[in-house]
């Protein structure tokens, strides 16, 4: 990646360039030394991506920052510390711009305190990417309220707090010009906001639950020009579904459940996350996008059922 200055460097010495007849010439070391100027899609905007420290968020702050948007690289807890900043470490190598905050997003003063120092630092937040979520599994019938509590507290309490605090915020302060929206919210579902997941109940509803939040809050806050919009992500190789590709056989498996047959990756989801909080999906709203590899379109009716 290269910074602004790069950019605006090779900008203008493309544009002189035109004046002779250079212009093959310049294309030719652009296209070798693999720069494309792209206007950024996301410049000068702040995003909070909760969850970052690793996996789908990791991924999320990583294609955002390139996009241009100023990241907040939010992890739970003290013992995540050292990876979330490592993200933002590799973020400003690439000539990106994060910070780190620990805030655990189930906890209501928690959230309110880093929308508050957040918007204390950069002026306003234009871009939340909700996305904080984990797994406790167990068979129904031992699955203890602790699991189910702790589980329905991160992945919909958590982004109930989060999209709460930043609606206010995007009300506040409304459209702002740099975007066509007062503010965007990708929710981080699932395909298991539909696809029942036997042994996860906890976290099924937790997705089901999202879904509906996601549409009815798109709903009412649509007539201000904020947009919000889930990404349901199918088997995507992070250590939360670790033991669903770590051996072969297992991998395997996994893949006869997705048509694409390949395992996702963070940066799937990232660009569609960048897709999303830009303005080229602007009419976009309350919807799901399925990132999935086809996991939601019934594989097993693949040979004939
Ligand atoms: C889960 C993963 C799982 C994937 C597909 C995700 O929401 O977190 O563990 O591999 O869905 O089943």
């Amino acid at each position: 990646m290269i910074t602004d200055f790069e950019a605006s460097l090779i900008k203008k010495m493309f544009e002189l360039s035109q004046l002779f007849p250079l212009q093959f010439y310049w294309k030719l070391i652009l296209t070798h030394k693999n720069i494309i100027i792209m206007d950024k899609k996301l410049k000068d905007q702040i995003a909070i991506v909760t969850g970052a420290s690793s996996g789908i968020g990791e991924g999320c702050a990583k294609e955002l920052a390139k996009a241009g948007a100023t990241v907040v690289v939010n992890y739970p807890l003290p013992s995540a510390q050292a990876m979330a900043e490592q993200v933002v470490a590799e973020i400003a190598k690439a000539g990106g711009r994060a910070i780190s905050y620990q805030c655990d997003v189930s906890k209501e003063d928690q959230v309110k305190q880093m929308f508050g120092d957040v918007i204390r630092q950069f002026g306003t937040v234009d871009i939340l990417i909700n996305n904080a979520g984990l797994q406790k599994d167990a068979p129904f019938t031992e699955m203890t309220l602790e699991q189910w509590n702790f589980v329905l507290g991160v992945n919909l309490t958590g982004q109930f707090l989060c999209a709460r605090e930043a609606i206010k915020e995007f009300l506040r302060r409304g459209v702002n010009g740099k975007s066509k929206a007062a503010g965007k919210i990708i929710c981080m579902s699932s395909v298991h906001e539909v696809i029942p997941w036997a042994g996860h109940a906890n976290y099924a509803a937790s997705k089901g639950g999202v879904m509906l939040m996601m549409k009815t809050i798109a709903q009412e806050f649509a007539p201000k020009k904020i947009r919000i919009n889930s990404i349901a992500p199918g088997a995507i190789q992070t250590p939360i579904n670790h033991d669903a590709w770590d051996t072969a056989a297992h991998l395997q498996s996994l893949l006869k459940l997705i048509p694409e047959k390949r395992i996702g990756q963070v940066e799937d989801i990232g660009k569609a996350a960048v897709w999303l909080a830009s303005d080229d999906s602007d009419y976009v709203n309350g919807t799901t996008l399925f990132v999935d590899g086809g996991m939601t379109l019934y594989p097993g009716f693949e040979d004939n059922g």
